[in-house]
């Protein structure tokens, strides 16, 4: 099972994979698959909640998720997202409810999205021991502030922005760092500039790992697709196939047939 310490070794020497999940089925497949990393990401609020935003989500309702994703997962790390405004007040509303996080759920860090602003929440958590991925780039938990999900990155200002913000928050004490929805050059450069690992999701092919929300991955999740998923499967076009072919069986008598009933 990888620790915040051997995810940090795999810089330089093989690509990360972390997948999302948020139940025990999922995190199931997950494990069956060999991913390196699980992440209950907040990306529940829409995925799972129906939200038209990840804004919703309770640290609650976080723990609930990871409880469940924790059972399945039993040899692959799980790292939980803390939800928007658990940990932007201040340093003790990180460390309480990261501290809850860790303590009820058994995950084995917390993600957190932010720059240079929440640098001392980074440093609250970590030195409580708690292992923090940071989350740069386009974060959802704005969207009111950037008024939809803009790509990041595009200008040498913003790329240097960045890469500040990376060497910030490695020098906080995070074991990696997302990088979302960020041109690729500048992604690049800040998988350069900084010596933890770099997960990208839309940000190009230099990063240090990968991660997509599964759902997406899978096509199980139809509302949208970003131009950055691809989708490897179209689930949810097998599960309404399969669901009318199951209706028409029991609207036409041929379920149960006698091997299903006792
Ligand atoms: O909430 C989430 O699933 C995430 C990933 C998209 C990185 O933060």
């Amino acid at each position: 099972m990888h620790t915040a310490g051997s995810i940090k070794a795999l810089k330089g020497r093989k690509k990360i994979v972390m997948l999302t999940a948020y139940d025990y089925t999922m995190s199931s497949l997950l494990e069956k698959a060999g991913v390196d990393m699980i992440l209950v990401g907040d990306s529940l609020g829409m995925v799972f909640q129906g939200n038209a935003t990840t804004l919703p989500v309770t640290v609650d309702e976080v723990i609930y998720h990871t409880k469940a994703v924790m059972k399945g997962a039993k040899k692959t790390m799980v790292v939980a997202d803390m939800p928007f405004m658990s940990y932007q007040a201040s340093k003790g509303a990180a460390k309480k409810n990261g501290g809850r996080v860790i303590k009820e759920t058994g995950a084995a860090a917390v993600k957190l999205e932010g720059g240079a602003d929440i640098i001392p929440q980074v440093k609250a958590l970590v030195d409580a021991g708690i292992p923090v991925m940071g989350h740069i780039g386009m974060q959802p938990q704005s969207v009111k502030k950037y008024g939809g999900y803009p790509v990041f990155g595009r200008t040498p200002a913003e790329e240097k922005e960045l890469v500040e913000a990376a060497k910030r928050l490695e020098a906080a004490g995070v074991f990696s760092l997302v990088i979302e929805k960020t041109a690729a050059r500048a992604a690049g450069a800040v998988t350069k500039a900084v010596k933890i690992p770099v997960i990208g999701i839309g940000a190009g092919p230099e990063c240090d790992g990968q991660v997509l929300v599964t759902h997406d991955m899978l096509g199980f999740f139809e509302d949208f697709k970003p131009k950055f998923v691809k989708r490897y499967e179209r689930l949810a076009v097998r599960a309404v196939k399969a669901v009318k072919r199951f209706s028409e069986d029991v609207r036409g008598k041929k379920y149960p047939r006698r091997k299903y009933y006792f």
